[in-house]
């Protein structure tokens, strides 16, 4: 392998002028479509910000949930709930404060329910793999491509761990046969490199095993690898795409190794097409790439690894966590710094193809529009490297993409909204903080300031 990939920062190159039309362009292109179907949403939304008592009941809600039989009981039992608290949980430390009477509680408790429901709406594709099939045939027929993510995780029994991985197992059966009747769209099947799966689903590996936390990692390893070792065989068999998401710090380590390790084992060798997330909010991303591209790079195998790059979807809780126990954060706490550091880490993953397929996953403009630039500049083709967005929140993105001859690919959570409420409340916490991209636009500011060098 040659050394530069992982001991040499790409060399500075100036791409401000070419960057701020692309923003501009991909600005404009981006379709009315979805403009209609948003204004309650961005309501509700506005409304979770500005109530601080909204956003702590809908943290509550999290824990709350797994007790929930169905989405239908968890207005009542998040109302009940919330009145019988007397002290905040610990992540209600966030600087907010509970609702101090009973009466005010369940109020809270209801908006809240009713707001969780108006999202999952907008960011839940399907209950069910086959519920969800029209929408993602749409989105190929629209040029875009999907990866499904079967809305679940941090399960507590290995039962739980068990059924999750035959919804895996299921859904990519599922999607196999579905995707066949899809017509062909030659930018979202081949890159310079080869041919890319129609099928691609996105695990998270706490869904999968129990046995996750720190002080268990030998035996999380082993529960976790005999479960993702039988969803890559299937992968393998059915041509499909397998990724891994990132989760919180403190399953970091154990996931990375899991893959990487997994992927080192000869039957693996000639496939299947695989993936995990790198996040730039991590303080030590840097490193974590350098070892992702020795250990690929060692490994050889013909179907290069993918590596998914994001901002981090887990700050409220690493910095909540660090505060509690006294830690330095694992996560910058300059907004500016994660979004220099993933222009660092696009260049970085740009200049290391062929040897890792990038996928660039973000609705900041400005650091899509880099990626997309550095891409150019190193004389990459569009069918080279990928741009993702999440269902609901990149709709109008992903159609700006497909429009501009962008290889584009939506993460599309299906399940119910019980097994969706931590996602749900990612998404809330991520689209109501004052330093997200997607809420300043929402709130007017200018887009060339959006635009701006971080
Ligand atoms: P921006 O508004 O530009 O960035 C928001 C992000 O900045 C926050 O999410 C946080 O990471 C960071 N941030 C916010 N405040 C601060 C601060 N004060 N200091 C430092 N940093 C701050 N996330 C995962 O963790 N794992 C995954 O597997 C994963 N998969 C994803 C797949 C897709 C297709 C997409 C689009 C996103 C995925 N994410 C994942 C979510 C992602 O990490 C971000 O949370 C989300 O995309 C928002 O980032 P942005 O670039 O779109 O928006
Ligand atoms: C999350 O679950 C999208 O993987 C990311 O928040």
């Amino acid at each position: 392998m040659p050394d530069t990939l992982v001991t040499a920062a790409a060399p500075p190159v100036d791409l401000e002028p070419q960057l701020l039309a692309l923003g501009r362009e991909l600005s404009e292109r981006r379709s009315p479509l979805h403009a209609a179907t948003r204004g309650a949403y961005d309501r509700a939304m506005a409304l979770a910000a500005s109530d601080p008592q909204l956003r702590a009941a809908l943290f509550r809600l999290v824990d709350v949930a797994p007790a929930c039989a169905g989405s239908a009981e968890l207005a009542e039992h998040l109302a009940a709930y919330l009145e019988e608290l007397d002290e905040p949980a610990p992540p209600v430390a966030l600087g907010t404060r509970a609702a101090t009477s009973p009466l005010a509680r369940r109020a809270t408790g209801r908006v809240a329910a009713t707001l969780v429901r108006s999202m999952a709406g907008r960011f839940i594709v399907g209950e069910s793999v086959a519920a969800a099939a029209p929408v993602l045939g749409r989105l190929w027929q629209r040029n875009t491509a999907v990866t499904v993510d079967l809305l679940g995780e941090a399960t507590v029994t290995p039962a739980e761990g068990e059924a999750y991985a035959r919804r895996c197992h299921e859904a990519l059966i599922s999607l196999t046969a579905a995707s066949k009747a899809w017509p062909e769209r030659p930018l979202l099947e081949r890159d310079g490199i080869g041919r890319l799966p129609r099928v691609n689903l996105s695990v998270k590996v706490t869904a999968l095993t129990p046995l996750t936390r720190a002080e268990a990692p030998d035996r999380g390893r082993l529960d976790a690898a005999r479960h993702l070792r039988a969803l890559l065989r299937r992968a393998k068999e059915l041509n499909a795409h397998l990724h891994v998401d990132m989760e919180s710090m403190a399953s970091r380590e154990l996931i990375l190794e899991l893959v990487l390790d997994l992927l080192d084992e000869p039957e693996f060798a000639d496939g299947p097409s695989t993936g995990l997330v790198l996040q730039a909010y991590l303080r030590d991303s840097e490193e974590l790439l350098d070892r992702i591209l020795e250990r690929t790079a060692a490994a050889q195998r013909a179907v290069p690894l993918t590596v998914r790059l994001v901002k981090g979807a887990y700050w409220d809780h690493e910095t909540i966590e660090a505060a509690q126990n006294g830690w330095t954060p694992p996560v910058w706490t300059d907004k500016a710094e994660s979004d220099r550091c993933f222009e660092r880490l696009t260049r970085r993953l740009l200049d290391a193809h062929p040897l890792v397929r990038t996928a660039i996953a973000s609705h900041n403009l400005r650091s899509v529009a880099h990626a997309v630039a550095y891409a150019r500049h190193v004389g990459l083709q569009p069918r080279d490297f990928e741009l993702q967005v999440l269902r609901g929140l990149g709709d109008d993105l992903q159609d700006a993409l497909a429009a501009a001859g962008l290889r584009g690919r939506t993460y599309c959570p299906v399940g119910d909204m019980v097994a969706g409420m931590a996602y749900l409340v990612r998404r809330l916490l991520e689209n109501t903080s004052n330093t997200s991209f997607l809420a300043s636009r929402a709130s007017g500011s200018d887009l060339e300031e959006l635009l701006r060098r971080p």
